[in-house]
C-alpha cells in the first residue's frame, strides 16, 4: 500500500465495524441458551436425515435414552421428543395434576412464574409463593408451607434463568418425600451443567431441553421420571389434557422405539447423543466443577467491577449470572458494544428486563473463553465511561489460577 493511500473500508450493513464478517463464525455466546454448539455435535447433526422407523435410528435412540437416564440420575425412565423447555414444564404439570389439585408454585423469577398459568390451564389450584429478592427456596421454609396445606405437588425451577437464582432441590425433595407430595422440577438451566439427581433428591418428574447445559441445538424436550411415577403412568386409567405430551403414550415409544406417537427429531437425537458422549467423556464431576469455577470467576469479575449480582450468596447458579444495571448504564448499548468485540450476552428477562443484564455460562465454555468475556466486558464498560472499580480480569484470573482447571 503506497504511503498516504487510503484504504477503502467496506462496512457491513448490519454493523458499523469492518471486521464483523471476520467475527461472524467466531462469536462467543455467553447467553443463557441456546449455547455454543461444539463442532463434534455439529458434525453429528450433519448426517443424512434418517426416518424414525429406520433400524439405525432406533438403536441410536435407545442408547441416547440410557445416557439421558444416567445424566438425570434415575432408574425410572427418560423421554426425549421434539419440543422445548416450555413444553417440558407443561408436560410435567399436565401429566401430574387433576382438576382441583392444589399445587405449590415456588417462584424465583419469570420462568418459574409460568407454572401458575399452566396449573390453571390444567384446572388445578395454584398457591404461588413468590420471592424476587435474589434468594431461592430451601427445605425448612417449604416444609412449613407444605404442613399448612394439602398439596398434590410442588413445582419449582432448579435454576431460575431470569434471576440467576438456584434453589436447594435436595432439601425440598426430602420434604416432598416425607409429606407424600410430588416434586416437579424445571432443570432447563441446570441439567448437564449442575448436578441433578432425580432419584436421590426425591424428584417425581424433571424437565429440561437440549439447548442449554447440554450444549446441543434447540429442538428437544428432555424429561425424566422416577420409578414410582413410571408405575403410576402404567396404571393410569384417565386421559390427561394433552395428546402430544401424554407421557403414558410416550412410554410405549421409549420402551420400544418401533412404536409411533409422533415423528422424532431424528437429526437432533444424533446431536444430543454426541453431546452426551462428550459430557460423559469429560466426566460429570469434572463438568460440574468446570461450571462452578467459571461461574465463580465471572462473579469475581462482576464484584470487582462494582456492579451487583442479583442472586444472594448461597443461591448463585453456576450457569447464569444476572447483574443489576446501574442507572447510568445503557444496557442495550452495552450489549451492542460488546457484540462488536465478538461476545454476546443477554438482556434482562421478565420483570427485570430493563433493570438487569445476564451472562450465561453453560455448556462448552472454557477458561480462555471466560477471560475473553471478562476482558471484553471490562473494555466495554470503560469505553462507556463506567470505569470498573478494580481490575475485573485480575479478579477472574485469581479464581482460575487457584482452581484445579488446568
Ligand atoms: C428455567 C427455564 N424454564 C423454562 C424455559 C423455557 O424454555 P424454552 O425457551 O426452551 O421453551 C427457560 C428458557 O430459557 C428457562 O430458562
Amino acid at each position: 500500500m503506497g504511503a498516504g493511500r487510503r484504504i477503502n473500508i467496506k462496512k457491513n450493513s448490519q454493523s458499523n465495524h469492518w471486521w464483523s464478517e471476520l467475527l461472524s463464525e467466531k462469536i462467543l455466546f455467553f447467553t443463557p441458551g441456546p449455547t455454543y454448539v461444539h463442532p463434534r455435535i455439529l458434525r453429528a447433526l450433519s448426517r443424512p436425515v434418517e426416518p424414525h422407523s429406520y433400524r439405525g435410528f432406533i438403536e441410536k435412540y435407545k442408547v441416547t435414552l440410557q445416557k439421558l437416564k444416567a445424566l438425570f440420575k434415575t432408574e425410572g425412565e427418560a423421554f426425549l421428543f421434539a419440543g422445548s423447555g416450555t413444553l417440558a414444564q407443561e408436560v410435567m404439570i399436565l401429566n401430574t395434576i387433576k382438576p382441583g389439585d392444589r399445587v405449590l408454585c415456588l417462584v424465583s423469577g419469570f420462568f418459574s412464574s409460568r407454572f401458575k398459568d399452566m396449573v390453571l390451564r390444567a384446572k388445578g389450584v395454584p398457591k404461588v409463593v413468590e420471592r424476587l429478592d435474589g434468594r431461592g427456596f430451601m427445605g425448612k421454609e417449604v416444609e412449613k408451607l407444605v404442613k399448612r396445606d394439602n398439596f398434590k405437588a410442588i413445582a419449582i425451577a432448579h435454576v431460575e434463568t431470569s434471576t440467576g437464582v438456584a434453589s436447594y432441590i435436595d432439601e425440598i425433595g426430602e420434604v416432598a418425600l416425607k409429606h407424600g407430595v410430588k416434586l416437579l422440577v424445571d432443570a432447563v438451566a441446570s441439567l448437564g451443567a449442575m448436578d441433578v439427581r432425580v432419584d436421590k433428591w426425591g424428584i417425581t418428574i424433571c424437565g429440561s431441553c437440549s439447548q442449554k447445559g447440554i450444549g446441543a441445538p434447540p429442538g428437544c424436550t428432555l424429561i425424566a421420571v422416577n420409578k414410582q411415577f413410571v408405575e403410576e403412568l402404567e396404571k393410569r386409567d384417565h386421559d390427561v389434557p394433552t395428546f402430544y405430551g401424554d407421557l403414558k403414550m410416550w412410554l410405549n415409544v421409549v420402551r420400544d422405539p418401533e412404536n409411533y406417537h409422533s415423528t422424532q427429531p431424528t437429526s437432533l437425537v444424533y446431536a444430543v447423543d454426541e453431546a452426551l458422549n462428550m459430557i460423559f467423556e469429560e466426566g460429570l464431576e469434572n463438568r460440574f466443577k468446570r461450571h462452578e469455577v467459571i461461574a465463580e470467576a465471572i462473579r469475581a469479575a462482576i464484584r470487582a467491577s462494582g456492579l451487583r449480582i442479583f442472586a444472594k450468596k448461597g443461591f448463585e447458579a453456576n450457569t447464569v449470572t444476572t447483574v443489576h444495571k446501574p442507572d447510568n448504564l445503557d444496557s442495550v448499548k452495552l450489549r451492542s458494544e460488546i457484540e462488536c468485540l465478538g461476545v454476546v450476552i443477554a438482556r434482562g428477562s421478565g420483570p427485570f428486563r430493563y433493570t438487569t443484564f445476564r451472562i450465561g455460562h453453560m455448556g462448552w465454555i472454557t477458561p480462555s473463553d471466560t477471560l475473553a468475556l471478562v476482558s471484553s466486558l471490562q473494555l466495554t464498560l470503560r469505553r462507556m465511561g463506567c470505569n470498573p472499580k478494580r481490575d475485573m480480569v485480575k479478579a477472574a484470573l485469581e479464581v482460575l489460577a487457584s482452581s484445579t482447571l488446568r
